[in-house]
């Protein structure tokens, strides 16, 4: 997309607030209990499962679907019950819904001709927004001439044509095949900062909410779980399912024992006949528990390393065996299974040269204590 095509003076971008939001279809809460504000200009993403509530969300948000119960607020205004042509958005869906009988040009143009823009204005916006998103000389095809990609540019650009103080994105990028998905997404980025405007996302793909967002929301069966921003969420998961959801990690049940100094001691479950390890975590991060409580540790695949199986025994050091090994040049990963049958998957940067990589090598796993995460077990079903 050619961003320097730069839009003159475009509307300030808007504010949204959703108060104690609630849907439900039949028996299905879809979304439950949903507060919260998305600031003038974020990328914010609702990033969730199938069935979570992220579309059924969007939709209430677009004027598309009536909340049950709750407030929309834009810019503090209610617009809860605003129809969706009053509420000054440009959405693009999944499936692009274009129309197939016009061309680039009309479909990009049609939202322009029913706010009866001017024909020399319609036009050059046109041109503007088919510039913007690298259609340009295309605009006499018809949808059925284009591409998955290319289709989704018009999309994108019948969306951004109107000058929406929002706009609704619902999985756009999930039709495209991978490459050009991760092409797009970061185009995508490139697009939203250059225009300003405020932008819901709605997608199940971890990797795109996180490097496309300034904040995210992980909702689970219509509950908002945890809102902040990827890098929040990332390194202080609120509970195993977001740990799990943003980019896998390892889980080991455990016990805290107590505390030495800024550590807490936690001893990992144990098959029979074998040692209990201990890692240490940072006291001060997890004020929430003590001595005696069950936790869930969680250790991510890079925060692992692997070392020599030499040397002393202690904490924050796991004994095991390599499993897999999966060397892709600029990265290793790997799994090593430990004495108890759990196997870590660990990724590593630089391997060691200084030991055999070879499945069935004895090798000691090294966590950092910063890298240990404690978390709630998740409630028994
Ligand atoms: N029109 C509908 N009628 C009945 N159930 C629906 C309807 N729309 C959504 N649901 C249900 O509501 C829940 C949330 O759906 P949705 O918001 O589409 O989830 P997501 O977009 O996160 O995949 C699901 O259980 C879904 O089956
Ligand atoms: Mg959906």
């Amino acid at each position: 997309m050619n961003v320097t095509a730069a839009r003159t003076g475009g509307p300030s971008p808007l504010e949204v607030e959703l108060r104690d939001l609630h849907r439900r279809f039949g028996d299905t809460a879809a979304v439950r209990d949903l507060t919260l504000t998305i600031g003038p200009g974020e990328f914010f993403t609702f990033l969730g499962p199938s069935g979570c509530g992220k579309t059924t969300t969007l939709r209430m948000i677009a004027g598309l679907l009536l909340p049950d119960a709750g407030e929309i607020l834009f810019d503090g205004r209610p617009v809860t019950t605003t129809p969706p042509w009053r509420r000054d958005i440009g959405m693009v869906f999944q499936n692009y819904a274009l129309w197939p009988h016009m061309t680039v040009f009309e479909n990009v143009g049609f939202g322009l001709v029913e706010r009866r823009v001017p024909r020399d204005e319609l036009r050059r916006r046109v041109d503007d927004a088919l510039r913007l998103v690298g259609l340009e000389g295309l605009e006499h095809r018809l949808p059925s001439q284009l591409s998955g990609g290319q289709q989704q540019r018009v999309a994108l650009a019948r969306a951004i044509v109107v000058r929406p103080r929002l706009l609704l994105l619902d999985e756009p990028l999930s039709n495209l095949d991978a490459r050009l998905r991760v092409q797009m997404r970061a185009e995508l980025v490139t697009l939203q900062r250059h225009l300003g405007i405020t932008t819901i996302y709605v997608t199940h793909d971890q990797e795109e909410a996180l490097m496309l967002s300034t904040r995210i929301a992980v909702l689970h069966q219509g509950r908002l779980v945890q809102l902040g921003t990827p890098r929040d969420l990332y390194e202080h998961p609120a509970d195993v399912f977001v740990a799990d959801f943003l980019g896998g990690a390892n889980f080991l049940p455990g016990t805290v024992r107590g505390r030495t100094g800024d550590a807490l001691v936690v001893a990992l479950d144990a098959g029979n006949g074998v040692a209990t390890a201990e890692l240490h975590a940072s006291a001060s991060r997890h004020t929430e528990f003590e001595a005696g409580d069950r936790v869930t540790v969680c250790v991510r695949p890079e925060a692992l390393e692997l070392v020599p199986d030499r040397g002393p025994a202690g904490p924050n050091l796991l004994r095991g065996r390599l499993r897999l090994v999966n060397y892709l040049g600029a990265v290793m990963s790997s799994e090593v299974e430990l004495p108890e049958g759990r196997v870590l998957r660990v990724q590593v940067v630089r391997p060691p040269t200084d030991m055999p990589l070879v499945e069935g090598a004895p090798v000691a796993l090294r966590v950092a204590p910063e890298a240990v995460l404690l978390l709630r077990p998740p409630a028994s079903p």
